[in-house]
């Protein structure tokens, strides 16, 4: 909901529980009023009556005040837009006019010719404002050295506690708090995509104080898939400013012509009063209604082959493994890396996308006729931005790469990247993608990314070049024109892991491959992290062999894999064909066990009950009155009793049966004094469904 002040200079936007409220000053200077609590029109413009900020000659009034703070004038904080023109640097805007248009406002500020836009929307139901801009050139060309989608500022306290999601290959979305001290805390990617260093996202409580369920807490996350990033600025006063977008330097973004218009990705913030889970519960509600697509339909449990063959497939032992799937119960089968060109190993063939004959004589119909005669559905892996030079594609067309002329081409895992901003590559990898989706029934693209840019130049295009946001924005064209023309395929986001996970990918595939690290144990700190923002409905996780094959040869019992791999959405990687009749046969009763509880994961509220740094973790998920705890157990020391865990989000004045064991749980008891789980010894795990009655 939108409200207008009387004066047509206040704004107020609310959702639920949440207000969010702005003003423009007398000289057309747009002023933070409030984010947090809902409040009243009446409030936001008594706000707005209030003394202004304090004058103090070595500090810019407005600074920490400003909703888009442009470069130029009395300011010293980071500058959210930055333009300029061959002979003037800087942004001084007048205000046009605004416009309400159901839950979205947009104010119009112009300057010589550059119209520049703020967009505020706050999706019905829930408490995410997206924020984005839109800057439009009518005037001469411009350099757009930075555009960034928002500044979000947050209320004056004594001190923030920053939460993060850092991390590398094989180890992302790990979850670390700090205090913010004074200056700039800044996170991104430099990389050409989102990165498995960081997820864009942020959470700020004041004073470290929120806990899991208690507590104001503050979140921003950005829906951009390239190179990017988030400032988070204590300024002298103590104020704090999130800055975020698009690019990670400050030195050049793109160039906009004549008649060019560009438009930032969006910037979504929350205020949530219900500490870190009450977050993560809002940004999940916000994720299954507004970005992931068909989110209210449960994803299959899927098996994928990468693990157990690497580039060593054939037509025979995929379909070998298919058989052992579907004796699983599993529903998607996918075939990974390997299929096409000369691709027998990392070397050669990406950018061919045409079926290797050698491999599968007849095509992948064959194979994907057998899958569906199995009873599951056929996916495939693709890589369609790269190219290996040892490819028919390279050798077509060596200058359709990122490179520096007279430069070296730097090569990672053998391979370089596809100047996505070309048409002409554009138009080559929507026929190859379109042809090879007809060429089979397939029902499942795996889209990975395997390498940073490094040498990202477009010889003969003028500086600033567009070719870092062009790329995102064919990449996001490519699947949207794929969706649409193929409308049951569904899409996994995958870069070596968990290298593009943010909101703008996630608006566009059905789930993301959220670590190549498959070990159940890491796992469990890797989901924990990735739960902060995004919902278990998005999160794939496998099933692999015991002992660990890709990083640590750890031993654990299926048991435990599956527990942890039914926290997301479950997948099975192992090597099937060597799994004992016992091991396919338990496992085919925990894929069961998975399909009764899956509409309650996948679509239910998210409790975290223990973090995975203690010995014993657990999370819960409740949606309807059915209950679904997991718990892990790492290892039991001096045989200490496991304590019980405490549940969430029950009613306490209900009964809840155990599906397990038919034992009745009052909900008072359950809350305060929790549930026995039965873990003990090292590596176990429960998984207890409780119904209310
Ligand atoms: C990286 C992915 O994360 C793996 O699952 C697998 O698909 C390989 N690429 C294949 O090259």
């Amino acid at each position: 909901m939108v409200e207008i002040g009387a004066d047509g200079r206040t704004w107020l936007l609310s959702g639920p529980t949440s207000s969010y409220g702005l003003r423009l000053g007398d000289e057309d200077e747009l002023l933070h009023l409030h984010w947090g609590p809902r409040i009243a029109l009446a409030d936001a413009e008594a706000l707005a009556a209030g003394p202004g900020p304090e004058y103090w000659a070595f500090e810019a009034t407005l600074d920490g005040h400003e909703e888009y703070p442009v470069e130029g004038g009395p300011r010293f904080v980071r500058p959210a837009l930055s333009v300029r023109t061959p002979d003037r640097r800087g942004t001084e805007w007048r205000f046009e006019a605004y416009e309400s248009e159901g839950d979205e406002l947009r104010l119009r500020f112009s300057d010589s010719g550059l119209g520049i836009t703020l967009h505020y929307r706050m999706r019905e139901g829930t408490d995410v404002v997206e924020r984005w801009v839109t800057l439009s050139n009518e005037g001469p060309a411009l350099e757009v050295l930075r555009a960034d989608s928002a500044t979000w500022t947050l209320p004056l306290r004594d001190g923030w506690r920053l939460s993060q999601l850092h991390g590398r290959w094989a180890a992302e979305s790990r979850l670390v708090r700090s205090e913010l001290t004074y200056g700039e805390k800044i996170i991104g990617s430099r990389r050409g995509h989102t990165g498995h260093q960081h997820l864009p996202w942020v959470a700020l409580d004041a004073d470290g104080t929120a806990t899991e369920e208690l507590g104001e807490v503050y979140g921003c996350a950005l829906a951009w898939s390239g190179t990017w990033r988030i400032a988070v600025a204590q300024l002298p006063d103590a104020r704090v400013q999130i800055t975020g977008g698009a690019g990670y330097d400050d030195s050049g973004l793109l160039r906009l012509e004549p008649g060019e218009t560009f438009v930032t990705p969006v910037f979504a913030g929350l205020w949530s009063d219900g500490g870190f889970g009450g977050a993560s519960r809002a940004w999940h509600a916000y994720q299954r209604a507004y970005v992931i697509p068909d989110a209210e339909q449960d994803r299959p449990v899927l098996y994928n082959s990468w693990e157990a063959t690497e580039f060593d497939i054939s037509e025979e032992q995929q379909r070998a493994l298919a058989r052992r799937a579907a004796e699983a119960g599993v529903e998607l089968f996918v075939v990974d890396d390997g299929w096409f060109g000369a691709r027998t190993s990392d070397r050669a063939g990406l950018g061919d996308w045409t079926v290797n004959r050698d491999r599968f004589p007849g095509g992948l119909k064959p194979l994907s006729d057998y899958v569906h005669g199995l009873g599951m559905q056929f996916g495939i892996w693709v890589e369609p931005e790269m190219v290996n030079p040892d490819s028919e594609l390279y050798r077509a067309h060596p200058d359709w790469v990122q490179f520096q002329p007279g430069r070296k081409r730097t090569e990672l895992r053998n391979q370089l990247v596809l100047n996505l901003a070309r048409e002409d590559v554009q138009e080559y990898l929507w026929e190859q993608l379109d042809a090879l989706l007809s060429s089979a029934p397939i029902d499942y693209v795996k889209w990975d990314f395997n390498r940073c840019f490094t040498d990202a130049g477009w010889p003969g295009e003028a500086y600033p070049q567009r070719l870092w946001v062009d790329h995102v924005h064919a990449l996001y064209k490519l699947l949207d024109r794929l969706r649409a023309a193929h409308p049951t395929v569904a899409f996994e986001s995958c870069s070596g892991g968990g290298g593009r996970i943010d909101l703008g990918i996630m608006a566009r595939t059905d789930q993301v491959w959220t670590s190549d690290n498959t070990d159940p144990l890491d796992r469990l700190a890797i989901q924990y992290g990735f739960s902060q923002v995004h919902p278990a409905r998005a999160m794939a996780a496998w099933v692999t062999d015991s002992p660990n094959t890709q990083l640590n040869g750890r031993v654990s019992s299926l048991r435990f894999r599956f527990v942890s791999a039914m926290a997301g959405v479950l997948g099975v990687g192992g090597d099937l064909t060597r799994w004992t009749e016992g091991e396919l046969a338990e496992a085919r009763t925990w894929v069961e066990l998975y399909k009764k509880i899956r509409p309650v994961v996948q679509g239910g509220e998210l409790h975290r009950l223990r973090a995975p740094e203690g010995g014993l973790s657990a999370v819960q998920y409740v949606r309807d009155g059915e209950v679904v705890v997991l718990a892990w157990l790492q290892a039991q020391h001096y045989g200490e009793p496991v304590p019980p865990v405490r549940l969430r989000g029950l009613d306490p004045s209900a009964s809840y049966e155990c599906l397990e064991t038919g034992e009745v749980h009052r909900g008072a008891v359950l809350l305060h004094h929790g549930l026995r789980t039965g873990l003990r010894g090292d590596l176990d795990a429960a998984v207890i469904r409780l119904r209310r009655m």
